[in-house]
């Protein structure tokens, strides 16, 4: 080989220095990215340029659900790209027949059809034009505190202020929104259990209204948005209304699936078969990017006499596929559904004491391996720290400052708001939850100390 073809090697200042001047840091303005070289990870952690190893409780972006490495999944990614790495999306495949047949294994009973994307985003795309499509209607039903994704018809679909850039015209048409199920804090100011969730009779109330509703979309458990658990009455009674008014439901599991909740999937929780589900992240533990729409028989049979008018070139990707596979046999092998079910009472005591403990934390909630720990400044009024318009001006939050010292002590967290997001990797150890645990211990004494 000539030595030309080498590429020199570049040192850390130098990745930093071109990845800040020439990519996009998201969701933020970019003066202050600073971005970490990180150069390998194993398990529940990842390691940086300097030889630190961080703890990573949230999974990255909630998604790594098995963990970093798994030598399985790495192998099949491996294989796909030796049998298959492309073929367009008209052939069929071995890879997507394998997954197909394993999804009929984990999903809700009745999604039997599938369409595969490269991302959440997507998928939720594909949801929305499916659901119309099919119902011949327009609107969509969201809620506020809700994330879908960032293109046009699914961050119009987003109730949290990243859809704020894009009012009032640069969003796809049609998206309506609820108010969120959050009983620690009601957004209509209701208390349950004697509210009767009041807050899924709204949305009756809306689709009565607005007519022309194709489906509502909501987050089961919604995630970035604050962990937030609706009442077991909540999704059922959703499932009622939708059936009574020919509405279609679809469940975003994009960061509740994979087993996040405890469950396969988080509408398992209350037996709640949604009409459309949509997925990603852990489907491939985040190796490879996928994003699933699963649809029942009976959207299904519609289009075998009308146009399905949708699809990408990297509309089901073997490379993406093969990897899925893998990821679910893994989760099997590992029994990760039933290991976050196991962990969360070990989750659930050791972050209530942590509220016993700290004067900033407002409230604690979750399910599985998937918690909030939301802060405020006045426990008696439940005011945060900061705003949601605080974060998109990119103003100092407190929940950052908390994460940096935690970050200091070697553990990684996600914030968003007034809240940390708890998601560790399925395979994380009683070890590695105390070890994350006692950081955000250590670290929450510079919130109690702006507490009033
Ligand atoms: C509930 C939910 N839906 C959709 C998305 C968008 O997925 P992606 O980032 O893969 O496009 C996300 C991403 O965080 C999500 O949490």
């Amino acid at each position: 080989m000539s030595d030309t073809l080498i590429m020199p090697q570049l040192t850390t200042e130098e990745v930093v220095s071109l990845t800040r001047k020439l990519n996009y840091g998201t969701w933020r303005a970019q003066k202050t990215w600073k971005p970490m070289h990180v150069v390998d990870a194993e398990d529940c952690y990842f390691i940086t340029a300097d030889g630190k190893r961080y703890l990573d409780f949230s999974s990255q972006l909630m998604c790594v659900n098995l963990g970093h490495k798994n030598p399985r999944v790495i192998e099949s990614i491996a294989e796909q790209a030796r049998e298959l790495p492309y073929i367009a999306p008209g052939y069929a495949t071995t890879s997507r027949a394998r997954l197909s047949q394993k999804l009929l294994e984990v999903l809700p009973e009745g999604l039997e059809k599938f369409f595969f994307a490269t991302s959440g985003t997507e998928a939720n795309e594909a949801a929305f034009k499916i659901a119309r499509m099919y119902t011949g209607k327009t609107k969509i039903i969201s809620r506020y505190r809700s994330y879908h994704g960032s293109t046009s018809g699914s961050i119009a679909a987003t109730g949290d202020p990243r859809r704020w850039a894009m009012e009032p015209s640069g969003k796809g048409p049609g998206f309506v929104f609820a108010p969120e199920t959050n009983c620690y804090k009601c957004p209509i100011k209701h208390t349950y259990p004697s509210c009767g969730v009041a807050c899924a009779d709204y949305i009756e109330h809306m689709i009565r209204n607005e007519s022309d509703v194709a489906a509502v979309i909501v987050e089961p458990v919604v995630g970035t948005n604050g962990v937030l658990v609706p009442p077991k009455e909540y999704m059922p009674r959703l499932r009622q209304i939708c059936d009574e008014y020919d509405v279609l439901l679809i469940a975003d599991e994009v960061m509740t699936g994979w087993g996040r909740t405890g469950k396969w999937f988080c509408v398992d929780h209350w037996g709640v078969k949604p009409d459309i589900l949509v997925t990603a992240k852990g489907i491939t533990s985040a190796y490879v990017p996928l994003g699933l729409t699963a649809t029942t028989t009976k959207i299904a049979d519609y289009f075998e006499e009308h146009y399905f008018s949708h699809g990408h070139t990297y509309e089901a990707h073997p490379m993406t596929l093969g990897p899925a596979v893998a990821t679910i046999e893994e989760m099997q092998r590992l029994d990760l559904v039933n290991r976050a079910a196991g962990l969360e009472p070990y989750v659930r005591t050791k972050l209530e004491a942590l509220k016993e403990k700290h004067i900033s934390i407002g409230d604690v909630r979750g399910l599985g391996l998937f918690w909030a720990v939301e802060l405020v400044k006045n426990r008696e009024t439940k005011e945060p720290f900061n705003t949601m318009r605080d974060k998109v001006e990119g103003k100092p939050l407190v929940v950052d400052q908390v994460a940096a010292k935690m970050m200091g002590m070697g553990v990684a967290q996600q914030a968003w708001v007034s809240h940390f997001v708890i998601a560790p990797p399925l395979i994380v150890t009683k070890a590695e939850l105390d070890k994350g645990i006692d950081a955000l211990d250590e670290s929450l004494a510079i919130a109690d100390a702006l507490v009033y």
